[in-house]
């Protein structure tokens, strides 16, 4: 157990699966009271039941975080019946690289754009809605190294990646004087069902020649980062990028 993170109420965004998943499991452990949000309901009650079984505190709702009025409504649900909304992670995402920029179609632009943009924004609003009457806050962003770096062929996810660590910042900046702090993880390749649709080929020159780690992250490892900023441990930290990327944007 974490004394900063036991009893907190979490709200995790895309936690049915992958980089989502592993960070409610592990909050739950820490005993924190998580609140599963996610589109897949299967795999969210899937998780949602393990986190239970296991002696956790876990509820879900089903959630798209493109629909801002659903976001509202889950958000002060969960504050009316658990009391507080404390910590949050802005996760859920979808891969993008669907070609050049001047190829992408308008509606797959707007798509990612609105999950994985204005999703983030959405959630943002209502959760510091909930927090800053209380005095106190975390929020960890789900960003990329594709929010620090352009990525070829998928110019509409990094420009949506991107604009996180602008959200990010800026709340960095208006809620530190009220106890709330805001950071961004930004993941290099990690091993979830997002990786699916790279090519073997991409992937082997990713693991052989551009991470000196030689292998692709795991979610679970991505999960101990982001709950450490959502913990006491990383109590001076706020406005920060933290690349999870195996020294790829090292050299
Ligand atoms: P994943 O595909 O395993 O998990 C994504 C989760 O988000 C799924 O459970 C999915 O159902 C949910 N989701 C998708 N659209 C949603 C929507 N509109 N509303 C609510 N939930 C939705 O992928 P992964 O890797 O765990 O992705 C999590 C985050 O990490 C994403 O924001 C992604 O962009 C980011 N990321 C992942 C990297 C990787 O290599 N896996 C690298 C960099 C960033």
């Amino acid at each position: 157990m974490d004394k900063s993170i036991k009893n907190k109420v979490a709200f995790v965004t895309g936690a049915a699966l992958g980089i989502g998943r592993a960070t409610a499991i592990l909050l739950a452990k820490k005993g924190a009271r998580v609140m599963l949000t996610d589109i897949n309901e299967e795999e969210g009650n899937k998780t949602t039941s393990k986190i239970n079984d296991a002696g956790g505190y876990a509820k879900f709702f089903k959630l798209d975080v493109s629909k801002r009025v659903d976001i509202q409504t889950v958000i002060k649900k969960i504050y009316a019946t658990e009391g507080s909304l404390d910590l949050a992670v802005n996760n859920a995402g979808i891969a993008g690289g669907v070609g050049p920029i001047h190829e992408i179609p308008f509606d797959v632009w707007e798509r990612m754009i609105s999950i994985c943009l204005s999703g983030v924004f959405y959630c943002m609003q209502e959760e510091l809605k909930c927090m800053l009457p209380k005095g106190f806050g975390r929020i960890v962003n789900v960003s990329s190294l594709a929010g620090v770096n352009g990525l070829g062929t998928a110019g509409d996810y990094s420009a949506a990646k991107h604009g996180v660590i602008g959200l990010t910042k800026t709340a960095a900046l208006e809620y530190g004087a009220f106890n709330t702090r805001v950071n961004a993880v930004c993941p290099g390749f990690i091993q979830t069902n997002i990786m699916k649709d790279v090519t073997q080929k991409i992937q082997d020159y990713i693991t052989e020649v551009r991470v000196p780690m030689k292998r692709v992250g795991r979610p679970e490892e991505v999960a101990e980062s982001i709950v450490w900023l959502l913990s006491d441990s990383s109590s001076y930290v706020n406005g920060e990028t933290l690349l999870l990327d195996g020294g790829f944007k090292a050299g």
